[in-house]
């Protein structure tokens, strides 16, 4: 710990904004503190969101694997089976060297960290900010410091008439940590939570429905994707249920009850043993001190607001991630944390909205930056499509993974790339590249000209570009 707790900078929040902002200020010269109110860094995204469900993921697709296609490999096994325990140790394991990683780095940066809730103390007229720092059963301790950055992230959203008892009806917290597969599990919101531990739960051999309130799977999403994602999600045994309101939930002898209704007005219920509620998370920033800083946020949703430098309306106090707005992402955050550290200290950083990859770890993947084509038509501007199979990719093929596609939108006058959505193997990783051309204002031309290695699932993207004008190589 500093001798002098006086900083240029106090974050609070250790998650992907926070300790990516910390750091960044550190490497810029400035004296940082970070304040975590959880003994572990890292967030949600580290700690029960991003990192352990991609450990889950991984697990439960080599298992369902294993049983469902090695056999198209040649490859015989005996019965496979799996150990929940030892799966749930990998994933503890996979989190907590996350942890200790971004430990070691604010260490390196000799980033000063404090655990406890902070409440930033209101001095009107004051420019030196004072944070107060409170934890069970320890001496509340002040340290002030020049600029405050709030990264305090968000929180699973809870249905009024359905409230969590973090046991049977539960957040994606406990889902990511079932002691047992359950028998029937009901997930509550077809979006990336409850798309994702529902594959995860339903390849472990748990009944799952899901149940969405809009028409489709993903809302938001390129619709072409969300329709094949549907047809896919349903072969792996989901049950998928759209137009559906959830109205509420009873626990009963043989279960958890929960009532809904559908669109034409038909009741219909629902029984499990678990209810997963997916249905959005809230910005968090309970105790920060944002009233009585003079901060203003959005009465309705939450979000705390900020200018384009994040600063709020409180003079030296600034907010990223989660908290100031959608899309709640990991990625998101951190690029806000740089941009917002780097323009404290003079450099005109500025981040592109439009060029946020969203990725879904489903089996296949889903990946998207950029425009859908909903949202051209809606935009009235005039745009050209190409399209292209994983079905005809070699690389493909020799994966067993041909299910999907990549689908490239592009001005219709300048060629300019303006969406490109994946649903395929390993859309995670190939998004990048098009997440590339799009922030250099590259062209659906750029794309196929590019030498892609042969062969390789990225061809797939050369294809699609060369099919906005209609010369693919490899199609009929
Ligand atoms: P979401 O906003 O992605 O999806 C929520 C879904 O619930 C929507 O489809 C919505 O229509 C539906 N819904 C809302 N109220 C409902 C009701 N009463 N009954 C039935 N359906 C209802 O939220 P989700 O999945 O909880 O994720 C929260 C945040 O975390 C999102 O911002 C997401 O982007 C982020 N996240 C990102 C991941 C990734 O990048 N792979 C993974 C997990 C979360």
């Amino acid at each position: 710990m500093a001798q002098d707790s006086t900083y240029d900078l106090i974050v609070i929040g250790a998650g992907p904004g926070g300790y990516v902002a910390a750091i960044r200020a550190a490497q810029l010269g400035m004296n940082v503190a970070i304040i975590e109110r959880s003994r572990n860094l890292g967030g949600t995204c580290l700690n029960i969101g991003c990192i352990p469900s991609k450990a889950l993921l991984e697990s439960s697709e080599l298992y369902y694997s294993s049983v469902n296609h090695l056999k198209d490999h040649g490859i015989k096994t005996g019965s496979v089976k799996f150990d929940l325990q030892r799966i749930m140790d990998r994933k503890k394991e996979v989190v907590s060297q996350l942890v200790r990683g971004v430990s070691s780095l604010l260490k390196a940066r000799s980033v000063d960290v404090y655990t406890g809730s902070a409440h930033i103390l209101p001095a009107e007229g004051q420019k030196t900010k004072t944070v107060e720092i409170s934890r069970r059963g320890a001496k509340k301790q002040q340290i002030s410091g020049a600029k405050v950055i709030i990264a305090t992230g968000s929180i699973p959203v809870e249905l009024s008439f359905l409230p969590f008892d973090f046991k049977d009806i539960v957040t994606s917290t406990e889902a990511l940590s079932f002691e047992q597969v359950p028998e029937k599990l009901i997930v509550i919101g077809a979006g990336a939570i409850g798309l994702e531990l529902g594959s995860v739960w339903a390849r472990l051999g748990s009944e799952v429905t899901v149940i969405e309130l809009l028409p489709q799977i993903m809302p938001g999403w390129d619709v072409q994707v969300s329709r094949r994602m549907n047809q896919i999600l349903k072969k792996q045994g989901l049950n998928l249920v759209l137009d559906t309101k959830v109205l509420g939930c009873e626990k009963k002898k043989a279960g958890l009850q929960v009532r809904a209704e559908r669109k034409d007005g038909k009741e219909e219920f629902f029984t499990a043993n678990k209810v997963l509620v997916s249905v959005g998370r809230k910005p968090f920033h309970e105790g920060v001190g944002i009233a009585e800083n003079g901060i203003q946020w959005d009465e309705r949703t939450g979000f705390v607001k900020v200018d384009k430098r994040y600063q709020t309306s409180a003079e030296n106090i600034f907010a990223i991630g989660d908290v100031i707005g959608e899309p709640m992402l990991a990625h998101k955050a951190e690029e806000e944390g740089v941009v917002c550290v780097e323009r404290i200290a003079g450099i005109p950083a500025e981040l592109n909205y439009n060029a946020i990859p969203g990725v879904i770890y489903t089996a296949p993947e889903i990946a998207s930056v950029g425009k859908t084509e909903e949202q051209l038509r809606e935009d009235e501007r005039e745009y050209k499509r190409g399209m292209f199979s994983f079905k005809a990719n070699g690389r493909a093929l020799a994966l067993g993974s041909t299910n999907g596609f990549v689908k490239v939108l592009a001005d219709s006058r300048t060629d300019e790339v303006l969406g490109v959505h994946i649903i395929g193997p390993r859309a995670s990783e190939l998004i990048s590249e098009a997440v590339t051309v799009i922030e250099y204002g590259g062209s659906a031309e750029d794309i196929a000209r590019t030498i892609h290695a042969h062969p390789t699932l990225a061809e797939v993207l050369k294809e699609a570009a060369l099919a906005v004008d209609g010369r693919s190589i490899h199609s009929l």
